[in-house]
């Protein structure tokens, strides 16, 4: 059997890995300015992280969602007091398109209504739902493309509250910072106002934190620096370090009815062992403080780079605008000077580092970036 051919490979297979960094199958060391997409982040194979997993598959990895899982409860008391968002429920899945999805069921069962505004250059994940609110028809197909969803610019709070005034909104969608598209954020203000216009025109307002959460950004939540208060936050990425887990935080004014939402694996015991050794780690090591940190001596310093168009984003999430002279900047950092960095459409480079990344890391990073970036 073949695999269904639908990514893009790089010719490098990582075989193992270590905080920021990762070997491959020669032994050849690479820097991760990548995280596997935003994933890892408190660094490959930590060892609170491994011992947590290991004891835990010695005991059970997994039973069902109709028996009582104590670490679920664990998961989500360090969850709510971590992220400030103690009265909030939690519900577990797998992934982000599922967190997603289910945020989008959760408005539309709590306002009776069927319609979702999202944003131009917009991406929420490949399920239906998901993808529906993702603005990009190339992955959509014809049965994704039934849903009710308009998409208005970011940022733009006029033309928000044309489409809401109409009152038929179930929900509003939008990212933290949009990663896909390039990082872009959207302003506090028009945060703050969209949060004000949801309220007024019964919207749930939907915060996907999927790749600008978990400490990503030097807040525990990107909104968090808009001072915000979101209706539903997704969650998934960087929860588990690799390990697959989503999840839903949902304010108290949403009640649950027995069955309205459910999954077979979702809050699984090795998952929820996986998610809280990545808080414990988080914790321990100050690793949001240290995503600000880190993130504003980048920011910084690749703003004093002759040559780089603009920069973009906050803390760890960060964009790199290049010019289309220099396309061929990421496959000579990664081939010549061995450091993984992201992608995004428009001759961005996209930074999504572990939240662990050194100083010291990260200055070998732009040091290897000045030495490629006019070559
Ligand atoms: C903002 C955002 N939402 C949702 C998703 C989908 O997550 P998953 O690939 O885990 O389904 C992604 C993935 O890149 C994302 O960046």
């Amino acid at each position: 059997m073949n695999l269904f051919d639908v990514y893009t490979l790089w010719d490098i297979e990582p075989v193992s890995a270590k905080g920021c960094k990762v070997w491959d199958k020669n032994g050849v060391e690479y820097l991760d300015l990548y995280g596997g997409h935003a994933v890892i982040s408190i660094g490959h194979l930590h060892s609170h992280y491994i011992d947590k997993i290991t004891k835990q598959i010695h005991n059970i990895g997994f039973y069902s969602n109709s028996v009582f899982n104590s670490l679920q409860t664990e998961l989500a008391d360090k969850l709510g007091g971590q992220s400030g968002y103690p009265d909030y429920s939690l519900f577990l899945c797998n992934s982000g398109a599922e967190a997603n999805e289910n945020a989008l069921k959760l408005a539309s069962f709590h306002t009776e209504k069927d319609k979702v505004l999202a944003f131009s250059g917009s991406f929420h994940g490949r399920t239906s739902g998901a993808v529906a609110v993702t603005n990009n028809p190339a992955i959509q197909s014809p049965f994704n493309a039934q849903h009710k969803v308009t998409f208005v610019p970011l940022n733009d709070i006029v033309a928000v509250e044309n489409e809401l005034k109409s009152g038929s909104y179930a929900a509003v969608i939008v990212e933290g910072i949009q990663g896909v598209a390039g990082i872009f954020e959207p302003e506090s203000e028009f945060l703050k106002q969209l949060e004000s216009l949801c309220k007024r025109y019964n919207a749930v307002l939907i915060l996907d934190e999927i790749q600008s959460g978990y400490g990503r950004t030097g807040k525990f939540f990107a909104h968090q620096h808009a001072d915000i208060r979101p209706d539903l936050i997704t969650v998934a990425k960087g929860m588990g370090n690799g390990f697959p887990i989503g999840g839903v935080l949902i304010s108290p004014a949403f009640e649950a009815k027995k069955g309205m939402l459910g999954t077979t694996f979702g809050g699984s015991h090795l998952a929820c062992a996986a998610a809280i050794a990545v808080l414990d780690v988080m914790k321990a090591e100050s690793l949001v403080e240290n995503a600000a940190a880190v993130g504003g001596y980048l920011i910084d310093e690749l703003s004093k780079i002759n040559g780089i168009a603009e920069i973009r984003g906050r803390g760890l999430m960060i964009g790199v605008q290049l010019k289309p002279e220099q396309a061929d900047l990421r496959n000579k950092l990664l081939f010549e000077e061995h450091i993984f960095t992201g992608g995004a459409k428009n001759n961005v480079m996209r930074l999504l580092p572990p939240l662990s990344i050194s100083k010291t890391e990260a200055t070998i990073f732009l040091q290897s970036l000045k030495k490629r970036i006019n070559l």
